[in-house]
């Protein structure tokens, strides 16, 4: 990953291959840079946001190259609008071959410089992000080093430091999610889950196909019944709050291939399923966050993880479950296979008495419909949850919305022959997924459906390339921040 720095100023003085400096939409360029800018035409340059414009050999300046980069209005301009300029310049560095390059740090309206610093390394580590393992002549040509340039070099170094290790977060999350299934096996993620319980002091639990049967784990036991990759359940604890303090429990589902089992998905398309193992991949780049800034808090990640796959051994529609809670679930259709895994998950996180519980999970395909890929879709059954979860996506850039569980979707999923069903249909269908999630809960308790957000086929936006999102790994370690007492806000009182 880039190294980012910090360093003073004056502008002049930065001797880099190329010194990127943010302007505000219509905002005159600041004198020291006025010599070296005066050839830009105004038609050129605007300072409208992601507009850039490059100039070689600026006049008075140091830096070989001056890349202005649009910052937007300046009432406008948020850490968010930040992550995406720092991206946008370390990626046109990285375009010109160079291997390091410097950015003049902007300071959004109300943000210190701390803050301020962690959102230009966030973006810029994130914007860099490329899966290319698998290209055997990829020319890998990597921006070592950026330099933050300010004021204030000892906040912008701190800052620096704690942006990489968020970006860290979703950059695991991506390159888990990314793999394709036949690398990305439920054991695959169960050995990824014991690296960083052994980097960090954390307590791994995986259990294989017996352990999930003597569970009574059987959603789980069930979906993965016909696959030869066995299905794990992970568990992974970090205890660095007070003994007996109750923690807070993140579960992910962890589908590795998804192809709709005997109800089987269409082949257009299904290649994408190797995505359905997003939430658990979220959830473990949670947990390396939570050891890299050593969270002073109880925190359990459970990560079921299956693939969900035809067979003679498979589970049918019509089949009755009798699920760890004990309820038991009739099998409308073996493609709301997550769910059931899920439900298992929340019903053993009962164990915990948890202070909270999030899950999230590429559940449905209808929450994709209803809110696009711009923001996951937010249900729960604690509205100061709920409110404390989406404040924490949108200071994380990772938006998600509340939708309604109400009584009529729990109605919905109500079973014939069992206790409840596992689709209520077509209409609702992120509703009634959240409603039977909501079950297997009697805890303050948030689900984030990221069907729609957790991946991309196309650069979504600066520093959120194709390919997997990392979303919602920022939004989860932004809200447990908030609940250790070291979020941005936090940050904000002190600057
Ligand atoms: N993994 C899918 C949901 C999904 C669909 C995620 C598209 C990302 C993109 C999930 O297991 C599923 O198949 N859900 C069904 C539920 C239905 C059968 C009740 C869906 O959304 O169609
Ligand atoms: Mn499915
Ligand atoms: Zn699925």
């Amino acid at each position: 990953m880039v190294r980012i720095n910090a360093a003073g100023g004056p502008l002049t003085g930065v001797s880099s291959g190329l010194l990127a400096v943010g302007l505000h939409k219509d905002e005159s360029i600041p004198q020291e840079l006025g010599g070296a800018a005066a050839s830009i035409l105004d038609e050129d340059f605007s300072g409208k946001e992601g507009e850039t414009a490059l100039i070689y050999a600026p006049e008075g300046l140091a830096a070989g190259r001056l890349l202005l980069v649009g910052l937007g209005e300046r009432a406008a301009f948020t850490l968010e609008k930040l992550r995406r300029a720092a991206a946008t310049a370390a990626r046109r560095a990285r375009a010109l071959k160079l291997d390091e390059a410097s950015f003049a740090l902007p300071l959004p309206e109300g943000s210190g410089t701390h803050e301020a610093a962690e959102a230009a390394a966030e973006g810029a580590a994130l914007g860099l992000y490329s899966f290319d393992r698998y290209k055997t002549n990829a020319e890998s040509r990597e921006l070592d080093t950026l330099t933050l340039i300010s004021d204030d070099e000892g906040a912008t170094a701190a800052g620096a430091a704690s942006g990489v290790k968020l970006a860290a977060a979703a950059l695991l999350a991506r390159d888990l999610a990314n793999e394709p299934s036949n690398a990305a096996t439920p054991e695959y993620l169960a050995g990824k889950a014991r690296e960083i319980a052994e980097r960090y002091g954390m307590e791994a639990t995986v259990l294989d196909r017996a352990g999930i049967e003597a569970e009574g784990l059987t959603g789980l036991a069930t979906v993965g019944r016909s696959a030869t990759n066995e299905p794990r359940f992970i568990v992974l604890e970090h205890h660095k709050d007070e003994d007996g303090a109750p923690p807070i429990v993140l579960v992910g589902k962890a589908v590795t291939f998804d192809s709709g089992g005997i109800s089987i998905k269409p082949s257009s398309g299904m290649q994408d399923m190797k995505y359905d193992m997003s939430g658990g991949a979220a959830v473990l780049g949670v947990m390396e966050a939570v050891g890299a800034l050593d969270l002073p808090l109880n925190v359990v990640a459970l990560v079921p993880a299956t693939e969900n796959l035809p067979g003679g051994n498979a589970f049918k529609p019509g089949d009755v479950l009798e699920l760890h809670s004990g309820k038991t679930v009739e099998i409308v259709t073996t493609d709301a296979e997550g769910r059931l895994i899920l439900a298992d998950a929340l019903s053993y996180a009962r164990r915990y008495q948890p202070a909270a519980v999030v899950d999230c999970a590429t559940l449905t395909g209808a929450c994709h419909v209803a809110l696009g890929d711009h923001a996951s879709g937010l249900m729960g059954n604690d509205d100061d949850l709920i409110s404390e979860i989406q404040a924490a996506g949108e200071a994380a850039g990772e938006r998600a919305w509340p939708l309604p569980l109400f009584e009529e979707y729990t109605e919905q999923i109500k079973g014939n022959t069992a206790d409840l069903k596992n689709s209520g249909g077509r209409y609702g269908g992120a509703l009634t997924a959240g409603a039977f999630l909501k079950e297997f809960t009697d805890y303050p308790w948030a689900h984030l459906d990221i069907a729609g957000t957790a991946y991309s086929s196309m650069q979504k936006n600066a520093y959120t390339p194709k390919g997997a999102s990392g979303t919602p790994a920022r939004l989860l370690v932004e809200f447990l921040r908030g609940r250790s007492g070291d979020s941005r806000a936090g940050d904000r009182e002190e600057a």
